[in-house]
């Protein structure tokens, strides 16, 4: 039976709300880059290897589900505004990774327009839903999410500097990746007010999601078991990256231990997870 979430007080929403501006704030000071100038495009690295490629165009994929992260995530939390205006916010910063990741490929001559164009029909013949159906389960979810998303990216940059180098590719990563760090810092900070507000609701649902969490979406490609042994194979993510580099370092910086999670649901398996279960 499903511990439900105590409702938000107004000093809660208020809190949300400081963390958002405080994130905002931030971001217009420190974070802001552009796609047409802030990247060195003549620098692009058209011979390397085409694995690489791969990948960046399964991210892209990724990234391109946009629309539906965005359409199912604001209906959930329209009425607290901490969190729809951050997802505004951030809906604009996850735009531009799709757009910095197809402008190479393209750029690059790893892709031509017509595969891209596939990969836009691809993406939009199926549509995403959301795995979990609270707002809380979500945010867990995202807190996940994000942190992968953004070991995924400086992992794919080492690879990328590794393999020969591509000063353009390298530098978008590295924009995207701090991107992706902030969006895991608020996500993070979110999920410690709702531990605080309460934690037994929030503790199940981190518990739940630790327990089927799977990146979102690359489970509905047409090739999505080649597009995660590529990823693998490259040592960009695997189990043991989603282990030590996401769990623990979320786990740690919440103050929940494996153990406070294990104590409300003893029969339980404790995070059996990450790309494993990711569909054909
Ligand atoms: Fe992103
Ligand atoms: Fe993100």
């Amino acid at each position: 039976m499903a511990v439900s979430l105590a409702p938000e007080s107004q000093p809660m929403l208020d809190s949300i709300y400081r963390l958002f501006r405080d994130y905002f704030d931030r971001a217009e000071k420190k974070r802001r880059w552009s796609i047409r100038d802030d990247i060195p495009w003549q620098q692009c690295n058209r011979s390397l290897n085409p694995a690489i490629a791969d990948v960046v165009e399964t991210f892209c994929a990724v990234e391109l589900y946009l629309p539906d992260y965005l359409s199912k995530l604001l209906p959930q939390v329209r009425a607290n505004r901490g969190r729809a205006w951050f997802l505004a916010n951030w809906g604009y910063e996850e735009s531009k990774h799709s757009m910095a990741l197809e402008d190479w490929l393209l750029k690059s001559g790893m892709r031509t327009d017509e595969q891209v164009a596939d990969l836009h029909s691809e993406v939009f013949s199926h549509e995403w839903d959301l795995p979990y159906d609270s707002a809380l389960g979500m945010l867990c979810m995202t807190t996940f999410q994000e942190v992968a998303t953004q070991v995924h990216y400086a992992n794919l940059r080492r690879v990328v500097q590794r393999e020969g180098g591509c000063p353009a590719l390298e530098q978008a990563l590295l924009f995207v990746a701090v991107d992706e760090a902030a969006h895991a810092d608020f996500f993070r900070r979110l999920l410690t007010l709702y531990l605080e507000h309460d934690r037994p609701a929030t503790l199940e649902q981190i518990r739940h999601v630790a327990n089927t969490f799977r990146m979102p979406a690359v489970y509905m490609l047409a090739d999505s078991r080649k597009r995660v042994n590529e990823v693998r194979d490259l040592d960009v993510f695997n189990e043991s990256i989603f282990y030590g580099s996401v769990v623990e370092p979320i786990l740690r910086k919440l103050g929940v231990t494996r153990r406070e999670l294990r104590q409300r649901r003893p029969r339980e398996t404790v995070m059996p997870l990450g790309f494993t279960n990711m569909k054909p």
